[in-house]
């Protein structure tokens, strides 16, 4: 890995910007695209928004202040890191280690559906997608993930294009183009969001998405979307599952890490507002508000996106311009996902990269497998009412990123003391100007929002 060489000559990053961008280049994914806008249709809109931002600015940014921290202090991966800051809690690096190897493969399958996208629209098949009865009944985003055979390829495809690059070491080459590429995209999601603000009905839509509604919230429902606003904050920002420390850790002692977490925060957080404009406003105008299509989940962005692309000029090329550069966003971050599981398993197991990635190759498909046919040969089976795919999602967002969290929470607050962060954070000789929120947030918020976030499943019955 090459970021492993500079980290190793002790140079890391070359600049702040470099940093910023490499950490926004893997932090925005389908996070941002995909799952911020269907968990805000489902959890009541400007509510879902209002709770997100805060606990972005507060309790995402003290996460991510901390791990970028204990990163660059100990310039160690995830898995050394936690040790050195101290001894007994050296286990959290393996179990942080752990995360990411279950989001790969669901990750992927997702991809997968992206890809298929892209296809459908290349294809000139693009209003197809856009119909509620393709071939009499279903929308052909069900029809898809209906079926074993399809959903199969296309993911078994995706892992492939991530197996050879990693392979390969191209990803700088990928990294570049998509440099180049997402600032298109952004204007490709604006240019989206501000032609649907034309479409009738549309006014009602952008309220249900920035204006917070708080009638007929109840106690259980503000839980829930607490619940599912924190784990989407660690799912986007990659926290909790110790990217930021690897990250960290080929910082440059000099740059400010306030600013670089802020900068890398907000850069994130605006991806998932746009991609959330266009998707969450539309199926408010499609389904006039319909709860049944607000909670559609995983298939939203799929099933609302092409009737947008349906009712606009050249609406078959812009959506195919537009799953094509969806597609590079989840490549990087898939790729960036798919390096930190083969790195941690050449460090665990002592092998070589070529037969780590193989490894981690099969594990993927295998495990990825399980979700795909989660929604077709399998639809029957549930675990704990949800199918395969959301259950891996949810285990890791819900369960373990949490816990991982509330340990970090008491590493530093309680036994190695904010110091170790505080101290990192003020190295270039800057004031940590959040630090007494800082510190309110590590001791006593973070750890209190994580074990409500931990028993909400147990007292909603999820
Ligand atoms: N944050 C990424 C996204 O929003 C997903 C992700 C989670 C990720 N963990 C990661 C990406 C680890 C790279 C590495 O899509």
């Amino acid at each position: 890995m090459e970021t492993e060489k500079i980290r190793e000559n002790g140079t890391g990053f070359a600049s702040k910007l470099g940093f910023v961008l490499a950490t926004a280049g893997s932090a925005v994914g389908l996070g941002n695209l995909w799952r911020f806008p269907y968990l805000a249709a489902k959890y009541g809109g400007g509510v879902f928004l209002l709770i997100y931002l805060i606990l972005a600015v507060t309790f995402g940014f003290a996460m991510m202040i901390t791990e970028a921290s204990i990163g660059r202090r100990t310039g160690k991966s995830v898995i050394g890191a936690y040790q050195v800051v101290n001894e007994s809690f050296g286990g959290m690096g393996t179990f942080a280690a752990l995360i990411p190897v279950f989001i790969m493969p669901y990750y992927c399958v997702i991809g997968g559906w992206v890809l298929k996208y892209m296809c459908v629209f290349a294809t000139g098949h693009g209003l197809d997608a856009a119909v509620d009865d393709y071939k009499g009944g279903a929308p052909l985003f069900s029809h898809f993930i209906g079926q074993a055979k399809e959903p199969a390829i296309f993911f078994v495809i995706f892992v492939l294009v991530n197996l050879v690059v990693i392979l390969f070491g191209v990803q700088k080459g990928i990294e570049n183009v998509s440099k180049i590429m997402m600032p298109l995209l952004v204007v490709l999601i604006l240019g989206i969001g501000i032609y649907t603000m034309t479409l009738k009905g549309a006014g009602a839509g952008f309220k249900y998405y920035i204006l917070p509604d708080f009638t007929g919230v109840t106690v259980s429902k503000l839980l829930k979307t607490i619940a599912a606003a924190a784990g989407q904050l660690f799912y986007s920002l990659s926290l909790a599952m110790g990217i930021m420390i690897t990250y960290g850790s080929y910082m440059r002692k000099e740059d400010s890490m306030e600013s670089c977490v802020r900068q890398i925060e907000v850069f994130d957080t605006a991806i998932a507002f746009l991609a959330g404009m266009i998707i969450v406003p539309a199926v408010f105008i499609f389904s006039n508000g319909d709860a049944a299509a607000m909670n559609a989940g995983p298939g939203l962005m799929f099933l609302t996106l092409p009737k947008v692309f349906a009712t606009i000029p050249g609406g078959q090329i812009l959506g195919t311009v537009f799953f094509v550069l969806v597609a590079l966003a989840a490549m990087t971050s898939s790729m960036s996902l798919m390096e930190t599981v083969v790195a941690v398993v050449m460090e665990k197991f002592k092998i070589n990269r070529i037969k780590a990635a193989l490894y981690v190759f099969i594990f993927t498909v295998v495990v990825g497998l399980l979700s795909v046919f989660g929604y077709s040969i399998w639809a029957e089976f549930t675990l704990f009412g949800m199918q395969i795919l959301d259950f891996f999602d949810f285990t890791t967002n819900n369960i373990m990123m949490p816990i991982l969290s509330v340990l970090t929470c008491i590493l530093i607050g309680y036994v190695a003391k904010t110091a170790y962060v505080e101290e990192e954070v003020e190295r270039n000789g800057e004031d940590f100007k959040a630090r007494g929120m800082y510190r309110v947030m590590i001791k006593y918020i973070c750890p209190v929002v994580m074990i409500i976030i931990l028993i909400t499943p147990f007292v909603t019955k999820l």
